[in-house]
């Protein structure tokens, strides 16, 4: 049960009084100079002193930040004098790293192209990103709306930095993953005549966010994990990818794994092979908390980048505007955007809205950073600060029931604790939710590594350097069945050489070269949330 302090009442007392007269009026739209400002004067990415220069790797030169660089130039965990590549315990066609909503339409997409695939992944399937996600998926498929708007809106909301050919195919191809996933069994909202029911999101033209009222990814992740199991694909949980193996000809071809439990180590040979292995909220990235999955600590990044592929944009990360910033207990966790798509405002303590509640994310989260720290209008929380989330409006736009309808999983989270969302407005802040940056690849989801293929949040350049809601469930789609289909394909005609490590020696080579002494083992793995002071 929460117990609101009492400043926290009186603030909230001056939201309700302020209510009636927001409903009327709502805050107007910022200016192009005005988002300018704000982002460079609140955003966590304009925070020189968070990043440093890369000294080794295809991104040597590149600011990225501390937590990251840690990593990247970080010491591998294992050299090829400790162990037998040339004995692999599996050896198959299409090998998948990463247990999420790309991974497995990944393994799904090679599976039906013929290819015998395998997935792996450090937790179970599922454990992922993507079963987290809530508020929906965007494609342009009703007759007001088109690939081309969709294109503009992403691209806008991205600042322009997208990589055409990869926005291209996500718009494009957005409509065909909702159908896919629709003939999969994914229970999309839908009006009694069977059209589906879509929403705005921030930065949005028209209404294109599908969804599962706000359990969008779990039910995403529950179809396409049910399709991965009906089709016997294997999966080994419990194992981490902690090194891409290449052959004497440069090609990827294939993982060295870590059992979790075991601590054993297994070699994986593959003709193909495709990272999908997340995002890095868990790194908790200048200290801010994380929406994200437990697992979240970038590896594919740290595999991909030590067998030589290049980083897009790794130095842009997306700050949620709405984290729970109270109660503690679920401090950080992932507030939907749909929660504003449905009405909801931004308010300060005062009492007063302070943004249009639908600007896209990075702008949003500017603006309620410096309503807390800059203008001192945030409110206390037990773990720093917040603002007011109005969920009540939504009650009295769209009626009686609408929370419990569209965002039952908001109710429940906060119900948990006492907190009736219908009644009662709730505190947010920026919660660190996504990679904007990662892998660079080619429309064919192929790194700068022969045959190693990326696809979901590990790759870089999809949305530019921000991304609107739910082109990131999108994303994991199209781009899944990309790099499974490309990869299968690949598989196909490629002969793999003789397996091999080398590449491991050169990188800390290069690392002594440059007068790194690690200070981290890398990849990650896991966070770690062991106290420092013990
Ligand atoms: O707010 C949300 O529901 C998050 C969606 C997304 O990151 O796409």
């Amino acid at each position: 049960m929460y117990h609101y302090t009492e400043e926290q009442l009186q603030s909230m007392k001056k939201v309700e009084a302020t209510r009636a007269e927001r409903l009327k009026n709502l805050f107007p739209r910022m200016s192009a100079e005005e988002k300018d400002t704000v982002l460079k004067e609140n955003h966590p990415d304009y925070i020189e002193s968070a990043y440093e220069t890369l000294k080794v790797g295809p991104n040597k030169g590149d600011k990225v930040l501390h937590e990251l660089a840690d990593l990247l130039q970080g010491r591998p965990r294992i050299r090829d004098y400790q162990i037998n590549l040339d004995k692999p315990d599996y050896d198959v066609d299409v090998l998948v790293i990463g247990g999420g909503g790309a991974g497995s339409s990944a393994a799904i997409t090679a599976h039906m192209g013929g290819a015998n695939v395998m997935m792996v992944t450090k937790l179970r399937i599922g454990d992922a990103n993507t079963m987290m996600a809530e508020g929906g998926i965007q494609a342009a498929d009703k007759e007001n709306d088109s690939p081309a708007i969709h294109y503009l809106d992403a691209f806008g909301g991205g600042h322009f930095a997208a990589k055409h050919e990869l926005l291209y195919k996500l718009v494009n191809e957005a409509p065909d993953a909702i159908k896919w996933l629709n003939d999969l069994g994914v229970m999309f909202d839908k009006a009694p005549d069977g059209t589906m029911i879509t929403t705005h999101g921030g930065g949005t033209s028209r209404k294109r966010m599908h969804a599962c009222k706000d359990y969008s990814g779990a039910e995403i992740m529950r179809t396409l994990r049910d399709e991965v199991l009906n089709r016997n694909i294997p999966v080994v949980d419990f194992t981490a990818a902690i090194e891409i193996i290449k052959d004497d000809k440069g090609q990827a071809c294939g993982a060295v794994l870590l059992n979790m439990e075991t601590k054993e180590i297994l070699i994986a040979k593959a003709k193909t092979v495709i990272i999908a292995t997340g995002g890095a909220g868990r790194l908790h990235y200048q200290g801010f908390p994380t929406s994200n999955h437990y697992g979240a600590t970038a590896d594919g990044l740290i595999l991909a980048y030590r067998a030589g592929a290049k980083l897009l944009y790794a130095d842009t990360l997306q700050y949620h505007p709405t984290g729970v910033a109270e109660p503690t207990q679920i401090f950080g966790a992932l507030v939907t955007e749909k929660v504003r798509s449905l009405g909801a405002q931004l308010v300060n303590a005062d009492g007063n809205a302070f943004v249009y509640s639908l600007e896209t994310r990075d702008v949003t989260a500017s603006t309620i950073i410096r309503e807390c720290n800059k203008r001192n209008k945030g409110v206390k929380t037990t773990d720093g600060v917040g603002v007011w989330l109005d969920t009540p409006m939504i009650e009295q736009l769209g009626g009686e029931g609408t929370i419990e309808k569209r965002i039952p999983a908001m109710m429940r989270m906060f119900g948990k604790y006492g907190i009736d969302i219908r009644k009662e407005p709730i505190l947010v802040y920026p919660t660190l939710h996504y990679q904007n940056g990662g892998i660079d690849i080619s429309a064919d989801g192929q790194s700068g590594v022969e045959n190693l293929f990326v696809a979901g949040e590990a790759v870089g350049g999809i949305h530019g350097r921000n991304r609107l809601m739910g082109n990131s469930l999108l994303d994991i789609i199209v781009f899944g069945r990309n790099a499974g289909s490309n990869a299968c394909e690949k598989a196909k005609t490629v002969k793999v050489g003789k397996l091999s490590l080398s590449h491991v020696d050169a990188f800390e080579k290069e690392l002594a070269a440059a007068k790194i002494s690690p200070k981290v083992s890398s990849p990650r793995i896991l966070p770690d949330y062991r106290r420092k002071d013990m």
